[in-house]
């Protein structure tokens, strides 16, 4: 029981840290680095289009795509593999080595460009 607490209190406390990343510019940085060249705002490139990722996708779904897209389609992830099918099944690469931080900064730069 006491596991169990501490478990759910852990989970309330991670997606808290989720939502104060708010640095537009480091995100912008890392994603014209690390993923620009296949995707784009606005429009289809080699992946979809991210900009306003949130209005579609949990902010903790899109953290895990980013950190390892491949497991959730092999646990059976629905979303996961549906747009994995619509870009033929191309997989993307697992941002593993980009920190929690980097990746809420990333988010936030797709949810706030204009
Ligand atoms: C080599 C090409 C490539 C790079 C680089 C890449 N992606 Fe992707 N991305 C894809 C493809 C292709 C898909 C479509 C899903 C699939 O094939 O699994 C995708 C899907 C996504 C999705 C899911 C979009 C949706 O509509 O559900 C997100 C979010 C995403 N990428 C974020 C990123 C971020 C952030 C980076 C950089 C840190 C990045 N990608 C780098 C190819 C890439």
């Amino acid at each position: 029981m006491r596991t169990i607490i501490l478990l759910i209190f852990g989970v309330v406390l991670s997606t808290t840290s989720l939502s104060a990343q708010t640095d537009a510019a480091k995100g912008k940085k890392i994603f014209n680095g690390n993923c620009a060249a296949c995707h784009k705002l606005d429009k289809k490139l080699i992946g979809p289009a991210l900009g306003n990722i949130s209005d579609r996708r949990k902010l903790e779904w899109t953290v895990q795509f980013i950190k390892d897209s491949k497991a959730m389609i092999a646990k059976g992830d629905k979303e996961a593999i549906e747009v994995y099918n619509k870009f033929n099944k191309i997989p993307m690469i697992s941002y593993s080595y980009l920190s929690d931080e980097e990746i809420l900064n990333v988010i936030y730069y797709l949810d706030n460009a204009k």
